[in-house]
């Protein structure tokens, strides 16, 4: 079908040549899309350089209609295919049909909210180590602390690596090889192909080789072992297909990359964002410590991390749906190619679901359970993030402990601006704040109690 032709199917959106476009959501993500919003409403069609169009839907109708949708009409796997040459070809992320239901259902118990607290001593112990050696009474930016930290928590309890030789090699390949893909142009399928012909892919295939061959002896090592542990590969060792066969190495390597890729960069700048937007927020930072220091739960905690992911999501939309098969949502008919995209931007900032949505108010959220179809910050569906309870537990732990500890004051009056990182929107000055140590909300000072997810 001609690209005149297919826009007449599509809702409308900017004509603003596509290169212009692109350096528009690249330069300027948070304000280009409310624009976009402001211009054209809920549903808009953007088409960028060398790729089919794509259309951002943002009506709770239109995301519940793209998150249930038969797999073999909307293809999620498709359109993550960008991330291939770092994830690898088995990765839950890029399948689809039943070979995605078959490998999901596998990666399943690993990451069940009851698993997940074996995990709590450990998440602890390691962000008190980290936590522990920040400055005070200094702009200090949390960001590349924050990176730190869920790179060390992805290696330890996932790929269940122990301090020494292996770990600090692993961790020095896996921080250039993700460093490599934060550039722009990693994002897109046809400039993969440029940066070959310029070397850089090749440069990133050569380290990317060098931490294979560790993942393989780490896992080798780990099948003929009888030791029982508590981490993520453990569980997956344990695993078996349907015919009865473990998982073989490369859909486990492909698996632990994945969650390398998908938990780490999103976790520290998920965490990032809650920081920033508490350092600007003094009564819910004391009322957060108050609830610390009492012990007695974590019902404010849980609400202002919602809140943080409602108002800070770190990836603006779910993975894009690839149509195989012409589907009709909202009254539009949408054919086979064009990338359909759940926005949790916007719908975490319509004002006829959030009141006042530019506002940082976890009582929203207190005695409200997050909307299915509303509060996407982890997608939806047969697609959501597998890592939700891991990224809800990690978040709880290292709140708890640096509220438990510190007290927070912005570097600047100026709130950060988003700037996007590979595929996550971060804060533009690394969450730059000034930490001092706490005085206690009650008297005398309470250690902080780290509090364990529901
Ligand atoms: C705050 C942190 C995180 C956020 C905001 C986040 C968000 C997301 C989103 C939006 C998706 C796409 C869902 C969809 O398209 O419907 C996703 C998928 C996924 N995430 Fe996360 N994620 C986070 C942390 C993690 C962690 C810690 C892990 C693993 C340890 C993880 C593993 C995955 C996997 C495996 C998928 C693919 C699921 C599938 O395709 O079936 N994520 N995540």
């Amino acid at each position: 079908m001609r690209r005149s032709e297919l826009r007449k199917l599509l809702p409308p959106g900017p004509r603003t040549p596509a290169p212009v476009q692109l350096l528009a959501t690249w330069t300027r993500p948070a304000a280009s899309i409310e624009l976009l919003r402001r211009k054209y409403g809920t549903r808009i069609t953007v088409q960028l350089p060398f790729q089919m169009p794509f259309v951002i839907l943002s009506d709770p109708a239109d995301i519940k209609a793209v998150f249930t949708a038969p797999p073999d009409v909307l293809h999620p796997g498709e359109g993550a295919r960008v991330l291939e040459p770092l994830i690898g070809r088995k990765s839950v992320i890029l399948l689809d049909e039943s070979p995605h239901l078959e490998q999901r259902k596998l990666l399943l118990p690993a990451f069940h909210g009851e698993k997940m607290q074996r995990l709590v001593g450990l998440m602890s112990e390691l962000t008190r180590g980290e936590v522990d050696s920040w400055p005070l009474e200094r702009p200090f930016a949390l960001h590349p602390a924050l990176q730190r930290l869920t790179l060390e928590i992805i290696l330890r309890a996932v790929f269940g690596l122990e301090q020494g030789a292996r770990l600090d090699n692993l961790r020095d390949l896996l921080t250039r090889v993700l460093a490599i893909s934060e550039s722009p142009l990693s994002v897109l399928p046809e400039t993969q192909r440029f940066t070959r012909l310029f070397g850089s892919m090749r440069r990133f295939e050569h380290v990317r080789e060098q931490a294979d061959t560790l993942i393989r002896d780490l896992i080798e090592e780990r099948r003929s072992e009888s030791e029982a542990r508590d981490d993520v590969l453990a569980m997956l060792l344990q695993a078996r297909h349907e015919d009865g066969s473990p998982m073989a190495y490369q859909e486990l390597r492909d698996e632990l990359m994945t969650a390398l890729v998908a938990g780490h960069e999103t976790t520290a700048s998920q965490l990032a964002w809650g920081f920033e937007q508490l350092a600007r927020q003094a009564p819910v930072a004391l009322r957060l410590a108050q609830e610390i220091d009492a012990g007695e739960g974590d019902e404010y905690l849980t609400a202002t991390i919602h809140e943080i992911l409602r108002r800070k999501p770190v990836l603006p939309n779910a993975e894009p749906r690839v149509v195989k098969r012409p589907v009709e949502i909202g009254g539009f008919t949408y054919p086979a190619g064009v990338a359909l995209l759940a926005s949790s931007f916007l719908v975490h900032h319509d004002p006829a679901i959030y009141p006042d949505p530019y506002a940082f108010r976890p009582e929203r959220f207190l005695g409200n359970a997050p909307g299915t179809y509303t509060w996407i910050p982890f997608g939806g569906g047969r697609r959501r993030c597998l890592g939700a309870s891991f990224a809800l537990q990690e978040m709880k732990i290292v709140i708890g402990q640096v509220l438990g500890r510190y007290e927070l004051a912005p570097s600047s009056d100026r709130p950060e601006r988003t700037a996007r990182r590979s595929i996550t929107y971060s804060p533009s000055r690394g969450a730059t704040v000034i930490l001092r140590e706490r005085r206690s909300t009650q008297s005398p000072v309470a250690p902080a109690r780290v509090p364990v997810p529901a």
